[in-house]
This record gives C-alpha cells, sequence and structure tokens, in this order.
C-alpha cells in the first residue's frame, strides 16, 4: 500500500476533524459546477486541514482528456476559481489526488472500467475502500448512474468501507418523477447512503437560523401566531439564465428556486425546535412543517400566486435583454423568470399568519433575506404621528449578499415633540467573524465525508417541496400566461405581486439598494 504524501499545511484555523479516508467520483467532471464549486470547495477544505490526506477524486465525463490533461485543467480552475489565495505547494499536493475517466454515463462497459480504477486509485491512496459518488450531471444521467454503479456492486458496503451518493438539483420536475426518481435511488440504496443536496443549506447564514432561534431564550417565545404578523421571504438576483437557458426554459423559476431552497428556508423559518442536532430530528421537525403547508386549491393558485417574465431593461447600469432574448431560450417562450405567492402553514404556532414568497432573476438588486414583521404595538399614544412613521417592527435575516441580522424598531426623533422615526439595529457577520470566502459547498462535502445527513434533504422532505408547488404547475399549465413579458428588467418584478401584498394592507421589504 502506498503511503500518504504529507499534506503542507497551512496557517490557518481547523474547525472540526478532517473528513474519513475516501475516493470522490464526480459524474459531470468538466462541467461547471466542478470548476467552479467543487474544486474550490475541496481546495478550501484541504487548506482548512478538513480533508483527509488519504483522499483522491476520481473526474468521469464525456469530455476528451486524460488524467494529466485533468490536473492541468484542475489546477487553471483552482486559478480562476478559487476564493482565497493558492498555495502553490498545496496546490500541487491537491492536484496530484485528480484522476480522470473518459466515457457515456449510459454506456455500461464504463462501470467496469471505473471499478477496476477506483481499485486501483483506493490502493493508491489508502482510501480504505470508503468512496462516495457526486452526480453533477444532467438529471437525466441520475437513475441509469446509479443502477450500473448497482450491477458493479459499487454500492454495497459490507467489509468495503462507506457507499454514498450525491444527488444534485433538480430533483424531478414534479411530485411524480422526484417519487420516481427516490424510488429507483432507494432501489439499489438505502437512505442512510443517499445525500440529496441543496447548497442553500451549505450557506453559513442559513445554517444560523437554527442557532438564532433555538440557541437565543429571547427570540423563541415571541416567534408565534401571538406576535407574528406575517413572514416574507425573498430571494431575489440580478442575474438572468447565464448561458443555462436550455435548462432553464425547461425548469422556470418555480422549479429551480422553491421546492428546494425556498422550501429550506421556510422549514428553518417555522419549524419546531428539534429534540438534538441530530440528522432525524432536524428533518423529522423540517418535514413536518413542510407538510403543515397548505396546498393550494385552483382558485388559490389564481389569487393567491403571481408569475412574471422579464422584458429588457437596466440591470445595475447596463442594458440587458429581454428573457426571450437570451441564448437557448425560443423567443415565444412561456417560462416564468419570477414567482411570488402567498402561503398558509395550518398548525397551532402558524395559523393566520401568511407566508410571502417571492423569487425571480434580473430583478432590481440581489438580495435574499427572510422578514419577520411583528403585529403593530397599539398606537393610541401616537394618533398624531403620520402613518408612515408607525412602522410595525422588523427582524430581517439578511442571507445573502449582506450576511446578518437586523432589527427595525421605532425611535423617538430628538425634539420637543413626540415624534416618531423607524431606526435599525444592525449585526453584520463580518464585524464579529471576518469574513472567510467560501463557495457553500464546503460544510455540504465534508459532512458527507463524515456520514452527516443534517444539512441534506430526505426523500419526504424532497416529496413534501413538491406537493407545495404541484397545485401551481398544474394551473399554470392548463392555463399559459397571455401577458409575458410583464416585468422590465431591473425592477422587482410585475405589479401583480405587488397587489398580492397590498390586498392584505402589507408590503414586500426591498432591499436599501
Ligand atoms: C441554483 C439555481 O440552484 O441557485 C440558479 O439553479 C440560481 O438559477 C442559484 O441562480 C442561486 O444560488 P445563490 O447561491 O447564488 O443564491
Amino acid at each position: 500500500m502506498a503511503q500518504a504524501e504529507v499534506m503542507p499545511v497551512m496557517q490557518q484555523k481547523r474547525i472540526g476533524k478532517p473528513g474519513d479516508p475516501c475516493v470522490m467520483v464526480i459524474f459531470g467532471a468538466a462541467g461547471d459546477l466542478t470548476r467552479r464549486k467543487l474544486i474550490p470547495a475541496l481546495y478550501n477544505l484541504a487548506k482548512n486541514e478538513l480533508l483527509s490526506r488519504e483522499f483522491s477524486v476520481l473526474g468521469v465525463a464525456r469530455a476528451k482528456m486524460n488524467t494529466e490533461e485533468f490536473r492541468k485543467k484542475v489546477a487553471d480552475d483552482l486559478t480562476e476559481f478559487a476564493t482565497g489565495s493558492v498555495d502553490s505547494d498545496l496546490r500541487e499536493w491537491f492536484v496530484r489526488r485528480m484522476h480522470y475517466l473518459q466515457g457515456d454515463f449510459k454506456d455500461k462497459n464504463l462501470y467496469s472500467q471505473l471499478k477496476e480504477l477506483l481499485e486501483k486509485i483506493d490502493k493508491d491512496h489508502a482510501t480504505h475502500g470508503n468512496y462516495f459518488y457526486y452526480l453533477a450531471t444532467g438529471s437525466d444521467y441520475f437513475g441509469p448512474i446509479v443502477e450500473h454503479l448497482a450491477e458493479m456492486g459499487l454500492m454495497e458496503t459490507e467489509n468495503r468501507g462507506w457507499r454514498r451518493i450525491i444527488v444534485e438539483k433538480p430533483f424531478g420536475r414534479d411530485l411524480e418523477s422526484a417519487r420516481a426518481l427516490n424510488k429507483q435511488l432507494l432501489q439499489v440504496a438505502s437512505e442512510k447512503q443517499i445525500y440529496r443536496i441543496d447548497h442553500y443549506l451549505g450557506k453559513e447564514t442559513v445554517q444560523n437560523i437554527l442557532a438564532f432561534r433555538f440557541a437565543n431564550g429571547i427570540f423563541e417565545p415571541i416567534w408565534n401566531r401571538r406576535y407574528i404578523d406575517h413572514v416574507q421571504i425573498s430571494v431575489a438576483e440580478t442575474v438572468g439564465v447565464e448561458g443555462r437557458g436550455t435548462y432553464y426554459d425547461q425548469a422556470g423559476a418555480l422549479r429551480d428556486m422553491v421546492p428546494n431552497h425556498i422550501m429550506q428556508l421556510i422549514s428553518l423559518t417555522s419549524m419546531e425546535p428539534p429534540i438534538s442536532f441530530h440528522a432525524d430530528a432536524v428533518r423529522d421537525e423540517q418535514a413536518k412543517i413542510l407538510h403543515a403547508i397548505q396546498p393550494l386549491s385552483s382558485e388559490e393558485v389564481l389569487s393567491r400566486t403571481v408569475r412574471g417574465q422579464y422584458g429588457e431593461g437596466v440591470v445595475d447600469g447596463q442594458r440587458v435583454p429581454a428573457y426571450r432574448n437570451e441564448g437557448d431560450v425560443p423567443t415565444d417562450s412561456r417560462t416564468e423568470t419570477f414567482v411570488a405567492m402567498k402561503l398558509a402553514i395550518d398548525n397551532w404556532r402558524w395559523a393566520d399568519v401568511p407566508f410571502y414568497l417571492r423569487t425571480g432573476k434580473r430583478m432590481a438588486a440581489r438580495h435574499t433575506h427572510i422578514v419577520i414583521q411583528f403585529r403593530r404595538a397599539p398606537f393610541v399614544l401616537f394618533r398624531d404621528t403620520p402613518v408612515e412613521n408607525l412602522m410595525p417592527n422588523q427582524l430581517v435575516l439578511h442571507i445573502q449578499p449582506e450576511e446578518g441580522i437586523s432589527l427595525r424598531f421605532a425611535a423617538k426623533v430628538p425634539g420637543p415633540a413626540m415624534s416618531l422615526g423607524a431606526v435599525n439595529m444592525k449585526f453584520e457577520y463580518a464585524d464579529y467573524f471576518g469574513s472567510q470566502p467560501s463557495t457553500g459547498y464546503e460544510r455540504l462535502l465534508h459532512d458527507c465525508m463524515i456520514g452527516d445527513q443534517t444539512l441534506f434533504q430526505r426523500a419526504d422532505m424532497v416529496e413534501a417541496g413538491w406537493c407545495v408547488v404541484s397545485p401551481l404547475l398544474d394551473v399554470w399549465k392548463a392555463l399559459p400566461p397571455r401577458n409575458f413579458p410583464n416585468y422590465a428588467a431591473g425592477t422587482w418584478g410585475p405589479k401583480d405581486a405587488e397587489d398580492l401584498m397590498e390586498r392584505d394592507a402589507r408590503h414586500w421589504r426591498n432591499s436599501e439598494k
């Protein structure tokens, strides 16, 4: 057995133990996700001493390349996409762990070669027979890949170390296909081996929602229908479809963002306290709340949801084309690039507290935040104060690009009269903890290497997310939109989205920009 080489140690503090020795097999190793996120994330783990010294990557893709060329590509990708400085010794150590296998994911022969190569790499890098397979391919390949792996015995764990699969999104395109994919996966692997990834759960600020709610004594007592007027979640992006027109036009904003990322944000914000931070304890509570979201009836889809598509406009001072003029998008596309909706969670904590959600491309500013708006104080004492100064308290969890928490409250404006103004108390992550640029995938990859599934989706959670959006998919399919494009790029979305809130005498919080 070959000796593991010594990994150069960087001057960085390790927070946690390194992942288990293992081989990471990346299907789709020549693609965008690998070079922009996975490679830089693995490098960051190595830099923080969180990667085992007995670690290796086997990249698998259709692109014609040999291992040497793949190593060169990885080194170049690191230079381009690393989130911080790159140390040349560590990079050298890192790229020597890379291997490559070219082939077609649907071709059975690929898998016999894969098996042989894996056994060799396992010996050379002393990875103890631990393998995890990262499916960074188009979703059509997920099923065939796992079936072939199983046929080759590459999912079996007996006396062989562990075997895990990370499945990227999109996990299905509706409830039925998500169920079919779960079934297919569960035929060849146990739930404990399946890691359905959602990169939102890799974000520090998303993980902090749990710490904020459950590690502090003062918020949980008021975190309910008695004190909260409504919750709003916005995931606004300024980017367009970024060369992903083919995928995006099939998906649309609803499928792309809601059953996955937005459901994570809702469940963490509204779930009951878990009995521990063990994977299933947390996921049981998340699943319960997802099941408590009331599915919309067809009438409610019409009155409580809004879809939009951007026309041309100006974003960050630049003129940008309409969605229908983006590459690989049909000029008569009816795909939505914006969605807003009002949902209800029918349980004792949240009955009658509306949850408003919106997400869209090419909006006026980039921000992801969760706003908890509290009920008004009885303003009998302030009858003479202009109504716009009587703003209800808002607690805002800023997820990105600002990372922090702010609380809006009323304060007296200095002077002889009792007049009020809204002020903000603000905590910013960077002020306290500095900023450690990361891709968001570090924690998730490391969790998979140590067998912690807490931040991954269980089959029932994924299906519950699709249950929420199913009625929208059905009604929208039956009634194609006739008014697209209905918002200009660089704005906050269609007017109907404003109306959705204003009908309830509420308003979206837009970022200050
Ligand atoms: C991806 C979507 O899952 O998330 C993209 O497919 C979207 O369309 C992206 O832009 C947003 O992620 P982030 O981390 O930039 O908020």
